[in-house]
């Protein structure tokens, strides 16, 4: 049975004002959803209140082993108004496949989808609808029984918060540069990689430092095994055109996330024109095809940013131009597709997007 959410009186901004710059996740709503879970019980206390701060234990497991999961997903102002939610179910699915990996209990995926519908639909006015932002929401799991104990923890708490945003790049959809890292590693099969959990990306931080340092804004990842095939980006997965037309990005190992702007590509591409192919991509046959001409195109694919043109990338201080620095026509076309379709301004013949009405 899905439980009903009690929702509480909240003293709300009486009207929204977006600063000019929305930044990623510097801004909050109102209100937030939590519930809490224990064995005795399983899930209870769900309830959309006032966004608050959580109160917790210094001895809470959370600190201490580090039991945590969260998702991202956005909620796009339609053009008449309402507002279109682009295929939640997948990251509820993705959200529970995290819990699994992290020894977690899982939400009822429809009484998790109905959270962040009537979330989204309470605070609908702070759903932006400037060119390229959303209203980003971010389900989160944590681990709260006081116990140093490194087991399970008993008790948990589920929540979702809400964040208008700019696009995850400050310039929008221009070339961002990556340094492939190949020093450090971010998962191997078997590990957390394909999970949602904060040390995925704890992990990440003091390469990312590096990139950032050498005036790089993202890493990309080589897998953990032979340091020879690619991974994903810092928070996208990857892909590569071949020849002007062919697509291709990295198969799902268990070490990479499985996100869902690239299996929206893998959907959409053919329909497009595009044939793309999931398979194991060695670095040195990107570099071979970047000096010979054969890569003709590298893009990122995440909720954050959509797509992201790759526009220079360096390997063992080589640092190669993509296309001169410039977006390529597919990651163009591709950008323009799934927004327009996150948007609600062309067809959804994919059934993709749901609509909260307004
Ligand atoms: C490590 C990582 N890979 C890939 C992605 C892209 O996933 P999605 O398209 O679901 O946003 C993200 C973003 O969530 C990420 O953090």
């Amino acid at each position: 049975m899905v439980p009903t959410i009690t929702v509480e009186p909240t003293k709300t901004t009486s009207k929204v004002e977006f600063p000019d710059s929305l930044g990623f996740g510097k801004i909050f709503t109102d209100r937030m959803f939590s519930q809490r879970f224990c064995p005795a019980k399983g899930w209870y206390d769900a309830k959309i209140g006032p966004y608050q701060q959580i109160s917790l234990d210094p001895a809470t497991t959370v600190f201490h082993n580090g039991q945590m999961i969260f998702d991202g997903t956005k909620a796009y102002r339609r053009k008449d108004g309402d507002i279109n939610l682009f295929r939640p179910e997948l990251n509820v699915e993705r959200f529970n496949l995290s819990a699994q990996r992290m020894g977690m209990p899982e939400v009822n995926p429809q009484s998790h989808l109905n959270a962040i519908r009537e979330l989204v639909r309470l605070e609908e006015q702070w759903v932006p609808n400037m060119e390229g932002t959303a209203l980003y929401i971010r389900p989160t799991m944590i681990s709260v029984e006081k116990t140093l104990e490194v087991r399970a923890s008993k008790e948990y708490l589920h929540f979702i918060i809400l964040t208008p945003v700019a696009p995850y790049f400050a310039d929008g959809f221009s070339p961002v540069s990556v340094l492939v890292s190949d020093n450090y590693v971010r998962a191997v099969p078997g590990g957390t990689g394909q999970a949602k959990t904060p040390g995925n990306y704890a992990g990440s931080i003091a390469a990312t430092e590096v990139a950032l340092k050498k005036g790089y804004q993202q890493v990309l990842w080589l897998d953990g095994v032979e340091r020879k095939y690619i991974d994903e980006v810092g928070a996208m997965n990857i892909a590569f055109v071949l020849n002007g037309n062919e697509i291709v990005t990295p198969s799902l190992t268990g070490a990479i996330l499985h996100g869902v702007t690239r299996k929206s590509l893998l959907d959409l591409a053919p329909q497009l024109g595009y044939p793309i192919t999931e398979r194991r991509i060695g670095i040195d046959e990107i570099i071979e095809g970047l000096s010979s001409g054969t890569v003709t195109e590298i893009f990122g694919m995440g909720t954050g940013a959509v797509i992201a043109p790759v526009g220079q990338l360096s390997y063992k201080n080589q640092a190669i131009l993509v296309r001169d620095g410039k977006p390529g026509p597919i990651a163009t076309r591709l950008y323009k597709e799934l927004t327009s379709l996150q948007r609600g301004l062309t067809e959804d013949t994919n059934n993709w997007t749901q609509i909260i009405k307004i």
